[in-house]
């Protein structure tokens, strides 16, 4: 974490970008520190959040015909890994892997997590890299002349903009000996069933939400009241998007470092987007950025999508 007067600079660079002008916005991935992704673990095991439960499922089903496109000795590369719960089916049914090489930013997490896998799979390296993986990623030396295969679960590529979910699949392309990349994808449904996903009758997303708040008040020197802002969860239908929003139940002036975020009554800081995808929009997306879509695995009800795409 690059430090200054014992603030997070990064954090506090991106909430005076983000928050102080008329539309304010923060990239999701400052939901993570210790506390967000903990509270992101409770999400997934909620009732109404179906999609880890339904890519567990197809992941369980599926992995014999993704395993045959992960070539002897590649190293798994996962992006946005978190607590590799899923990672365990892949960890499970390939074998001959040469390393596991989880990236995520929450970095205390994923120590953690990396020291649970070292202790349940011995035999395998487990290397974790603390970095954003919108950045160039450099991956360990040892592994340069390994093939690699990409994973990224959780629809968490749904949080990119088309742009930069471009990009992230263009750049995970040019990594050197990328045998296949494995992403799951959300799919376009019903709108009450994914409002639901993001507005959970118990809370747990509405305090993830307002983690973030409180992440900004310890890290980039903010004074957020987290008791005005309301969670809200809104279907997007013109970008096929669910969005997640803090909204300022009064009109307030937020102290932020040095800076200032004025909100009128009712404004909001958008924190999240989650797009979801077709067969065929997620297909065009993939091959504009130079991929071919082998297998589309999806669960009976078409919820939830797990592809294997391959250098095209
Ligand atoms: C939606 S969660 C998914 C977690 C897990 N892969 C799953 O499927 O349950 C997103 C994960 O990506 C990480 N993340 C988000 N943005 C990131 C970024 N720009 N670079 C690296 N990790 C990021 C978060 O810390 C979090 O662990």
């Amino acid at each position: 974490m690059n430090r200054t007067a014992g603030l997070n600079a990064d954090l506090l660079k991106a909430a005076l970008t983000g928050l102080t002008g008329p539309d304010k916005s923060m990239d999701p991935k400052w939901f993570y520190d210790r506390a967000g992704s903990a509270l992101f673990e409770r999400i997934t095991r909620l009732p109404e959040y179906y999609p880890t439960r339904t890519e567990t499922a197809i992941l369980t089903a599926g992995i014999a015909r993704i395993a045959a496109h992960v070539p002897k000795g590649s190293a798994l590369v996962e992006l946005g890994s978190g607590a590799s719960v899923k990672t365990r089916i892949l960890l499970d049914g390939l074998h001959d892997l040469a390393a596991y090489l989880p990236v995520d930013v929450s970095e205390s997490f994923l120590r953690q997590v990396a020291a649970d896998l070292d202790r349940a799979y011995p035999a395998l390296p487990v290397v974790p890299i603390i970095a954003d993986f919108m950045a160039p990623l450099r991956l360990p030396a040892a592994y340069a002349d390994h093939p690699k295969v990409g994973f990224f679960p959780g629809s968490t590529i749904g949080n990119l903009e088309p742009d930069r979910a471009r990009a992230l699949l263009a750049s995970v392309r040019q990594w050197p000996g990328i045998a296949a990349f494995i992403v799951g994808i959300d799919l376009v449904k019903d709108v009450e069933t994914l409002v639901q996903a993001y507005d959970d009758a118990a809370g747990v997303t509405a305090a993830f939400n307002r983690n973030l708040l409180v992440r900004l008040n310890r890290e980039a020197g903010a004074r957020f009241d987290p008791d005005t802002f309301d969670h809200e969860a809104r279907w997007n239908p013109d970008l096929a998007r669910m969005e997640m929003h803090l909204v300022s139940r009064v009109e307030q002036g937020v102290a932020i470092g040095p800076g200032m975020a004025r909100f009128a009554a009712g404004e909001s800081i958008h924190t999240e987007s989650s797009h979801k995808y077709t067969r065929d929009s997620f297909d065009d997306l993939a091959r504009a950025a130079g991929w071919r879509r082998d297998t589309f695995l999806s669960d009976a009800q078409d919820h939830f999508a797990v592809t294997v795409l391959l250098p095209g």
